[in-house]
């Protein structure tokens, strides 16, 4: 039997956003691999195992699809949104790097997925129709310092910005820094929008200016989109419609 392992993107929570090729990949699996929330979304049927575990194991858990699939297994690793953005594709990878030399022999493919900024971006408008960047703001992986860095010349670009896993409860602190930051740098006010559970029952999106923008309005389950110095909210009804025009001038 020949094994493989996909990494696949979930989307952002709805299922009319999981794309028809993770579907079929979904039927064709043994195994299902990820964190449990991102597990919990597969359909168990007779056939599939779904080994769910804890976050933070990102490398051990490709290590172990890896293994499987050197054993004859179809594997599908999980990620929510796209498994390319702060997920487990380069998880994968790395267990690859460091792994051992027949892996490298295996099917391995990444499946994209609708991820969290896009999703969130087609909500409000179109905040990301000019350039942009995305930033994830954990500190589990890299230095604080890093973030800040990144944070300051973003905005002295002027790059549009969306910001991943912006506010833990063991980092409450970190985005209030971020506020911060952007106050100081972007020396004019920009809309910020909070997205948060995008395209699920639990979905709500906050439109404020960067001076209204508090802490709080951040929790792990929101995307945060920063507007550039050209990025404008239009009133259509009770709806702000956030856009960034696609010219820049001279
Ligand atoms: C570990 S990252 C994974 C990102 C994922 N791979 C993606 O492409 O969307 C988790 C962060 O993604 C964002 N996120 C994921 N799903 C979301 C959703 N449905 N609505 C808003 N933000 C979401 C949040 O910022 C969350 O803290």
């Amino acid at each position: 039997m020949t094994g493989w392992v996909a990494i696949a993107g979930l989307g952002p929570g709805a299922e009319a956003l999981v794309t028809p090729e993770v579907t079929a990949t979904l039927a064709d699996a043994t195994d299902v691999v990820g964190y449990i929330p991102y597990v919990a979304r597969v359909a168990d049927r007779p056939g599939l195992t779904l080994h769910a575990s804890d976050n933070r194991v990102e490398v051990d858990r490709a290590r172990h699809a890896l293994q499987m699939a050197a054993e004859g297994r179809r594997v599908v690793v999980v990620s929510s949104g796209d498994p390319g953005v702060f997920a487990m594709a380069a998880a994968v990878f790395e267990a690859l790097e460091a792994g051992a030399p027949d892996w490298r022999d295996l099917d391995i493919r990444v499946l994209p997925g609708i991820t969290a900024m896009l999703a969130a971006a087609a909500r409000a408008g179109a905040p990301l129709g000019h350039d942009f960047c995305a930033i994830n703001l954990s500190d589990n992986l890299k230095p604080w310092a890093l973030i800040e860095k990144r944070l300051r010349l973003a905005a002295e670009a002027d790059f549009a910005m969306a910001f991943y896993n912006p506010r833990s409860k063991a980092r409450p602190e970190g985005f209030a820094r971020v506020l911060e930051v952007l106050r100081a740098a972007c020396g004019d006010d920009r809309p910020v929008i909070f997205a948060r559970a995008v395209s699920t029952p639990e979905e709500k999106l906050t439109v404020v200016p960067l001076t209204e923008a508090r802490p709080e309005m951040a929790d792990m389950r929101t995307v945060v989109l920063v507007g550039s110095s050209l990025t404008r909210v239009l009133r259509a009804g009770d709806r702000p419609l956030v856009y960034t025009p696609r010219s820049a001038p001279e």
